[in-house]
């Protein structure tokens, strides 16, 4: 079953067209990351998902509600979790405080909001901060308690718009640890990011949104082999001898220090050429490596440059 089903996706903010016919699936169970550069759209993109924008033109399905139907909008809403780009906590209100508030809007008795929220401080870090004042809390403690607040009733699906952005390398794993084992308990989670590496580490397939289109959708692994010819071979032989005609039809080949590196559309075909050329001319091969393309060489070969 899917969580979510989008058609046709569109949004104007007056004459722009901010997402442009957008299609996708989300499985339920799944962890699918919403990639693209600042003012690509996702935001706009889960805020339409979230209800809380109303899109020009599409359908939206989430947990088999539709979301442009009032009454099937609220009954989604009910059981989804969602962090807001740049959302803020009360400030005046403790750590408890806003969670209770959280969970009364859930409407859960008191007795859950307690047993849920002292489980969720401790997850992240901070139940001996539970009584202090939201105001004294730095940008990574306020963020991590946006997320226990979002995942107060214990949702199956969450929303997560840029849950990593510019905090610090604690909280950031923090929240990186939490979404992972929030997968392995089966739920949801849709989140954005323009960070390849968070993409990469979490996701098991990404959107990547450009100008509010959605130009790939695939696994991380499968995006990567989009870039062709990116894939290459490294190999460090002794002594150091490397002729031209030692494989066939390489697209490149670059000598590095005391290695080769071979760029290829066939690394299987690559390395054995490479080995049968060590024994016919009697070399000892130190290393070998296939390096693949990142998710940044990705990135870059179908989004190019960020302000074209
Ligand atoms: N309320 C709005 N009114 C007009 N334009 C907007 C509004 N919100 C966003 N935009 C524009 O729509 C585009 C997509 O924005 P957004 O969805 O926030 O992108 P992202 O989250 O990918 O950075 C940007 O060009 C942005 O300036
Ligand atoms: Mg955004």
């Amino acid at each position: 079953m899917n969580a979510i089903e989008v058609a046709g996706l569109t949004k104007y903010y007056g004459s722009f067209l901010a997402v442009d016919g957008v299609n996708f699936e989300v499985k339920t169970g799944e962890v699918f990351g919403f990639l693209g550069p600042n003012g690509a759209g996702k935001t706009t993109t889960i805020r339409m998902l979230t209800g809380i924008l109303k899109p020009s033109r599409g359908e939206v399905r989430v947990l088999d509600y539709d979301m442009l139907r009032e009454g099937e909008k609220i009954k989604a809403r009910e059981r989804m979790g969602i962090v807001p780009e740049m959302a803020n906590p009360y400030v005046d209100l403790t750590a408890m405080q806003n969670l209770r508030l959280m969970g009364e809007l859930y409407g859960m008795s008191r007795r859950e909001i307690e047993k849920r929220s002292t489980e969720l401080l401790r997850l992240f870090d901070l139940y001996d901060k539970r009584d202090k004042k939201v105001r004294t809390f730095s940008k990574g403690m306020r963020q991590r308690l946006i997320l226990a607040m979002a995942m107060i009733s214990d949702p199956e699906l969450l929303f997560l718009d840029e849950p990593t952005s510019g905090l610090d390398v604690i909280s950031a794993r923090m929240i990186k640890d939490v979404i992972r084992e929030e997968k392995r308990k089966e739920k949801t989670i849709f989140l954005t990011t323009h960070n390849m590496a968070d993409a990469n580490e979490l996701c098991e397939r990404i959107g990547i949104i450009r100008k509010g289109k959605l130009i790939a959708i695939d696994t991380p692994e499968k995006l990567k082999g989009l870039v062709k010819g990116r894939v290459s071979v490294e190999v460090s032989l002794e002594p150091m001898k490397f002729e031209p005609g030692a494989v066939t039809s390489p697209i490149k080949v670059e000598r590095m220090g005391d290695k080769v590196r071979i760029f290829t559309d066939d690394p299987d075909a690559t390395i054995r050429e490479l080995v049968g050329y060590t024994e016919r001319e009697n070399l000892r091969i130190i290393s070998l490596r296939t390096l693949s393309p990142s998710l940044e060489d990705v990135f870059v070969e179908l989004v190019g440059d960020r302000d074209d």
